[in-house]
C-alpha cells in the first residue's frame, strides 16, 4: 500500500510536468504552467517522504572505530552488508522506473522554457547590417548623396534595408573636404558609445568632435574616433564607406571592430 502511494506521488508528478508541457505548447498559459509545475514539486515532494519514511530501511547501526586497515574478513562483511542496504534502497523497481520517468519530465518542463528566450544572438554582438555595398540611408530610407550634406553638419544613418537595427545606427558627418579627400570630407561613425551604449549624437563641427550625453566621452572624428575625454576607453568605431558612381553614399565593409559599451574585453 506504500509503495502504491509513493508510486501514484511520482504518477502524479509525471503528469504535472506533461500538463506543463502541454500547457506551454498550447499558449503558454501562466496559471496553467505555474499551477502544473507547483503540482510537480509538490507531488514530487510527497513521493521523496513517502520513499524515506516508508520504503528505507530504518535500522540503527553503531560501528565500532576499529585500527585501519581493517582485516579483510571485516572488509567483506561490510562490503556485504553496503551491498545490500543498496539492494534494499532499489528493490522496488517499478518505483524507481517511476522515479526516473518523473524527475526526466520534470527536467524537461524546466528546460523547455529556454526555447522563449527568443533568436540566439549569433554573431549580432560582433557584427552589424553594414555589408560592402550597402547603400547609407537616412532613417526615412532615403538614401544620401553625395551633395545632401552642408559641410559641418552630422546626420543619422543606417544601411538601406536594416533601418530598425539599433546595432547598425550611425553618425554620418561632413567635414571640409580637404580633411578626408577621398570621400569629399563625408565619415561615418558609430552611434554606440564605446563607455556604456547612449547614443553619440552630439557632433561639435568647431572641435570635429563627437560628444556622448550621457557621461560626456568625446571623441575625434578626425583621428579615426579616438577618446578625447571622458570615460569611454576605446575609440568610437569608423565605419569605411565611397561614393558610389551614382551619387551615393556606399559602405566597404562592415565596421572594422565589434560596436558599442566594451562588455567583453577587447584590450
Ligand atoms: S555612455 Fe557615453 S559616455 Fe557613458
Amino acid at each position: 500500500m506504500k509503495e502504491r502511494l509513493v508510486g501514484a506521488a511520482l504518477l502524479v508528478a509525471t503528469a504535472g510536468s506533461a500538463l506543463f508541457i502541454a500547457a506551454y505548447f498550447t499558449g503558454g498559459a501562466r496559471l496553467y504552467e505555474g499551477l502544473a509545475l507547483a503540482l510537480t514539486a509538490a507531488a514530487l515532494c510527497a513521493a521523496a517522504i513517502g520513499w524515506a519514511l516508508w520504503l528505507l530501511p530504518h535500522e540503527q547501526v553503531a560501528d565500532e572505530i576499529v585500527t585501519y586497515p581493517s582485516a579483510p574478513a571485516q572488509r567483506a562483511t561490510q562490503t556485504g552488508e553496503v551491498r545490500s542496504d543498496v539492494r534494499a534502497i532499489a528493490r522496488p523497481r517499478a518505483l524507481v522506473g517511476l522515479l526516473y520517468v518523473a524527475l526526466a519530465a520534470f527536467a524537461a518542463a524546466l528546460a523547455l522554457p529556454i526555447r522563449s528566450l527568443g533568436p540566439a544572438p549569433r554573431d549580432t554582438l560582433f557584427h552589424t547590417r553594414w555589408r560592402k555595398g550597402a547603400r547609407v540611408a537616412r532613417p526615412n530610407g532615403n538614401p544620401v548623396r553625395v551633395d545632401d550634406l552642408e559641410v559641418d553638419s552630422a546626420i543619422t544613418v543606417f544601411p538601406a534595408g536594416a533601418l530598425e537595427d539599433s546595432q547598425s545606427q550611425a553618425m554620418l558627418l561632413r567635414v571640409p573636404e580637404e580633411l578626408a579627400p577621398s570621400t569629399r570630407g563625408y565619415m561615418i561613425y558609430s552611434k554606440l558609445c564605446t563607455h556604456a551604449g547612449c547614443p553619440v549624437a552630439l557632433y561639435r563641427a568647431a572641435a570635429k568632435e563627437l560628444m556622448c550625453p550621457c557621461h560626456q566621452s568625446v571623441f575625434n572624428v578626425l583621428d579615426d574616433g579616438a577618446v578625447v575625454s571622458g570615460p569611454a576607453d576605446h575609440s568610437l568605431p569608423r565605419l569605411p564607406i565611397e561614393i558610389a558612381p551614382d551619387g551615393t553614399l556606399v559602405a566597404t565593409s562592415d565596421f572594422p571592430e565589434p560596436v558599442g559599451p566594451s562588455f567583453w574585453e577587447r584590450r
